[in-house]
């Protein structure tokens, strides 16, 4: 994001903040409308990443629909008027309470056990849903990140396709699309291709009849690191329309094509914005200490992710080596380690890049410090959607939520 609008955004409503470019947000969705040329495509953008409502409503008003994944996502799109047909819910572990409300809004729920599917096939004959498997594919930025393969939760196995097909008899269930998540950052393009064609080997006629839709899940990685190569989504999207037309021939009828991305549509959209507060020279090391920290940005503590870290306020001073840590009373709570930077002194400005993906959202306020503001900028103009609350604010909202529990004095 343009440097000078970032300082300007730091300057006018303080740091930390989060401050994400909205119309690059939409740039991205588009992009693949671009790169994967099929008519019946939708995006189904995985909220998960960013539920920042001023996205959202850029997002709904230019046609996306959504992956959620709780009754609080499906509950936030619809108030905010997405059309309950472009929702899809892929919840994991959903209790039958969660299952039911969400099922009574309307969403097309997307079921990836047989123990659930069980339940549906006895409670809730001739129900219309998708099924997930699990592609039988492991990538990932990382391990935590690696949906497919026998090591995670997700997806029926193909090995129960039998089992299946008894329940969705039993049940009289019409099953209308099949789902497929392989992991997050996929490394490997082959890797999305492999899961398409484990995925559609099952979508036969035979086996599956109703479809009308296949869903190949997420994980398009975007480049962290500098020089990181970004992959060539024209080429990847030219390979998935022969792939799925050729499907669709063999199939008997034109399907539509769904995918959830949730990183490419929004990583490189976001900076953190905070600001240094202390430099500490240890013996070997010299340690930057900001005004944020990881309950606000997780990622590299979570996951050992690279963030780029650009110093806006010295762009030209001379580069050292820096620990750029928070705020937070854990030693692992680091931004990044030993990393090269232009001169940082107490005062300037840090952005933290590639933080609109998974790093408010997944956010908390531990050491009991507000979660940052978020600015979203459109078309150069930027406006605070969201404020952070005040210590004050913060903490009467606990009291006023834990009013009840508290004893009173005899
Ligand atoms: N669809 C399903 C069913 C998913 O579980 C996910 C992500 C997505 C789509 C979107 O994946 P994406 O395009 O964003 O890679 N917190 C981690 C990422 C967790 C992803 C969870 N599921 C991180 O910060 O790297």
């Amino acid at each position: 994001m343009n440097q000078a609008l970032l300082l300007e955004c730091a300057a006018r409503y303080g740091t930390p903040l989060y401050v994400y470019d909205g119309d690059r947000v939409l740039e991205q969705y588009r992009s693949l409308y671009d790169f994967i040329d099929y008519d019946k495509l939708e995006i189904h953008y995985a909220m998960k990443a960013n539920f920042n409502v001023g996205i959202l409503k850029l997002l709904r008003d230019a046609g996306a629909s959504l992956d959620t994944v709780s009754p609080g996502e499906v509950l936030l799109a619809l108030k905010l008027g997405f059309d309950r047909s472009k929702i899809i819910y892929t919840a994991n572990n959903m209790t039958d309470e969660e299952f039911e409300a969400v099922l009574s809004l309307g969403v097309t729920m997307n079921i990836g056990s047989l123990s659930r599917l069980e339940k549906i096939a006895k409670r809730h004959k001739g129900m219309r849903l998708c099924l997930r498997f699990n592609p039988d594919v492991t990538d990932g930025d990382s391990a935590a990140t690696m949906t497919g393969g026998d090591l995670t939760k997700f997806g029926i196995l193909f090995d129960d396709l039998d089992k299946v097909k008894a329940l969705v008899d039993r049940g009289n269930l019409k099953v209308i699309g099949l789902h497929e998540h392989t992991g997050s950052g996929l490394q490997h393009t082959e890797s999305v291709y492999r899961s398409m064609d484990n995925l559609m080997a099952i979508a036969t006629p035979e086996n599956f009849p109703d479809l009308e839709f296949m869903d190949f899940g997420g994980g398009f990685k975007v480049p962290y690191k500098p020089g990181e190569a970004r992959v060539d989504y024209r080429q990847m999207g030219r390979e998935i329309r022969e792939k799925f037309v050729a499907f669709c021939q063999g199939y008997g009828r034109k399907l539509k094509l769904y995918f959830e991305p949730g990183k490419y549509m929004v990583a490189e959209c976001g900076s953190l914005l905070v600001t240094v507060n202390t430099i500490k020279h240890n013996r070997t090391r010299t340690i930057v200490g900001c005004n944020s920290g990881f309950p606000q940005l997780i990622r590299p503590m979570l996951y050992g992710a690279y963030h780029r870290i650009v110093n806006l306020s010295n762009p030209d001073g001379k580069e050292a080596m820096y620990d750029v840590c928070g705020n937070i009373c854990e030693t692992g709570d680091r931004f990044a380690e030993q990393r090269p930077l232009p001169e940082v002194r107490e005062s300037d400005v840090l952005s933290i890049e590639n933080a609109g993906a998974y790093c408010y959202s997944m956010g908390g306020v531990y050491n009991l410090r507000p979660m940052p503001g978020e600015v979203v900028v459109v078309k150069g103009v930027p406006a605070l959607v969201r404020p952070a609350l005040t210590n004050e604010e913060l903490v009467d909202r606990i009291l006023a939520m834990s009013d009840g529990a508290i004893p009173k004095k005899a």
